[in-house]
């Protein structure tokens, strides 16, 4: 019996890969992890908790002990619905602090592998490649000018009516890659074996058609 397959798609943040992975699942009618949302519960629930943020053992404790649930767009923790609360500014800089500490990453380990369900998974995030799915068929490490990515950023606050000047979301975004690829545990990188997809000038659309059409090229 040969293993359940998974796309595995990497990414600095603001690259487009949940659009587009979820774009990918949608079309192959594969399920859909976005690992990212796990940090974020994570740090939400350990803010909630008043855990201190540094203190490793306790926060991996939180995070083997997470009642997480996904129902299409929607997160739940516990029974609470949490799909905004873990999108706030407080809520990412935390997650990427939780990111960063060994037996968190482990603690989720188990939760994430778990999501490799038949017919197929699309696996989202920083090391699903490196990591989490070290055999998947597909990976592909997606990306964008930071210039492109900022500008991404800056249209969806200006939708939801947010407020932010393009200069100040460029600096964040050059901010956060660096410390995700400074990082020692886990750092951003292209995997060997990943290929290069530099969605600057493509639309979400393009790019997951372009990553489908790879998938079916290798596996029909
Ligand atoms: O993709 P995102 O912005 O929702 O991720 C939230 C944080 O979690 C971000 O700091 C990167 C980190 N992360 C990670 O370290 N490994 C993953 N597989 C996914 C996210």
């Amino acid at each position: 019996m040969s293993a359940v397959p998974v796309i595995a798609i990497d990414g600095p943040s603001a690259s487009g890969k949940g659009t587009v992975a979820q774009e990918v699942a949608r079309q192959l009618g594969f399920h859909y992890l976005d690992s990212g949302a796990l940090y974020r519960l994570v740090a939400l629930a350990a803010m909630r908790e008043g855990a201190d943020l540094g203190d490793e053992a306790r926060v991996a404790q939180i995070a083997g002990d997470l009642s997480a649930r996904f129902e299409g767009a929607e997160v739940f923790l516990g029974d609470e619905r949490v799909t905004d609360a873990i999108r706030t500014e407080a809520c990412s800089i935390a997650a990427s602090r939780v990111a960063g500490l060994p037996a968190v990453r482990r603690a989720l380990l188990g939760r994430q592998r778990a999501a490799r369900r038949a017919p197929g998974l699309v696996a989202e995030g920083r090391d699903m490649g490196s990591v989490v799915f070290p055999d998947a068929g597909l990976k592909v490490f997606l990306t964008a000018s930071a210039e492109a990515r900022a500008e991404r950023r800056h249209k969806q606050l200006k939708e939801k009516g947010i407020a932010a000047t393009l200069a100040a979301l460029l600096q964040d975004l050059r901010d956060r890659d660096a410390r995700d690829a400074l990082r020692s545990v886990a750092p951003l990188k292209q995997s060997p074996g990943a290929r290069l997809l530099d969605t600057t000038a493509l639309s979400a659309g393009q790019a997951a058609a372009l990553i489908v059409g790879w998938y079916r090229g290798a596996n029909e």
